[in-house]
């Protein structure tokens, strides 16, 4: 369930025009979800300067900022950008727009990240990794000096998990019992863990990193994020979570009623 927008820090209306953010028109104009997007993802790339070393992020949000930074590279607007993609596809997407690519061995200080995301509490806290994507995520967005969030309003929730899964990545061996232990931890919230499948078919989805996905599913509010982190990450076979907390410097919501941005 989506909450009220947080505090204002900036606010302004917006459309698309031609590709580009410009003023918005008095009419009345209905985004669709993908358009609040990419609104999202320019207002990001903004915050880009040349010289830059980019996180790259993944999923439909981040894709847009991605294609807007190879836009203005070919533009000759931007200059000398360096991006660390996280995922295979976002590489994959960099590699045929020619924005120059390295990682975090050649670049451990990134400047700015821009990354979409699952869910969004008030307290700028996320959930992310439903494109199953959070362990390169969270490594390049823990190496950031700045991380700008990108989401439309539907992210907004009121306390993580609220709108759906809680991705754990986990090691494949004894997956069954890493998930049985996830589970059981989150006992008291009505915790339901599954395993992920490629669209939710028989095939298990495997992540870039050889590993499997639990997703997990909480019927009621965890609690303190910081507990609960703590404690998934105490279980051996688990390599990393999906709740970014205290991470995201930056979150930029679009909604109907325009464009919100709220600093840590
Ligand atoms: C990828 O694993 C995720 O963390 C994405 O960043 C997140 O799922 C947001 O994706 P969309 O922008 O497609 O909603």
């Amino acid at each position: 369930m989506a909450i009220p927008c947080p505090p204002f820090i900036g606010s302004e209306k917006l459309s698309i025009e031609s590709g580009a953010m410009s003023p918005s028109s008095p009419s009345p104009l209905i985004l669709t979800q993908d358009e609040l997007k990419k609104i999202a993802a320019y207002k990001a790339v903004e915050f880009v300067q040349s010289g830059m070393v980019l996180g790259l992020g993944t999923g439909s949000t981040a894709k847009h900022a991605v294609d807007r930074i190879a836009d203005l590279l070919h533009q000759g607007k931007l200059k000398n950008i360096i991006g660390i993609p996280t995922s295979t596809k976002t590489h994959q997407q960099a590699v045929s727009l020619g924005i120059p690519l390295s990682d975090l061995n050649s670049h451990p200080v990134v400047d700015l990240a821009i990354d979409g995301a699952d869910e969004v509490d008030s307290n700028l806290n996320l959930v992310k990794g439903r494109g199953g994507s959070l362990l390169r995520e969270k490594m390049i967005e823990s190496a950031c000096k700045k991380f700008i969030v990108i989401v439309d309003e539907s992210k907004l929730v009121a306390h993580v998990g609220a709108s759906g899964a809680m991705p754990v990545e986990v090691v494949p061996f004894c997956w069954k019992f890493t998930q049985d232990r996830l589970q059981n931890l989150f006992d008291y919230a009505g915790c339901v863990a599954k395993l992920r499948t490629d669209n939710g078919g028989e095939k298990i989805f495997v992540t870039d990193n050889g590993n499997y996905i639990v997703d997990l599913f909480f019927k009621k509010d965890i609690g303190d994020l910081k507990v609960a982190s703590d404690a998934i990450l105490r279980l051996a076979g688990v390599v990393e979570h999906g709740m970014f907390l205290d991470m995201a410097t930056t979150v930029i919501v679009a909604g109907e009623l325009g464009i919100t941005i709220k600093d840590k």
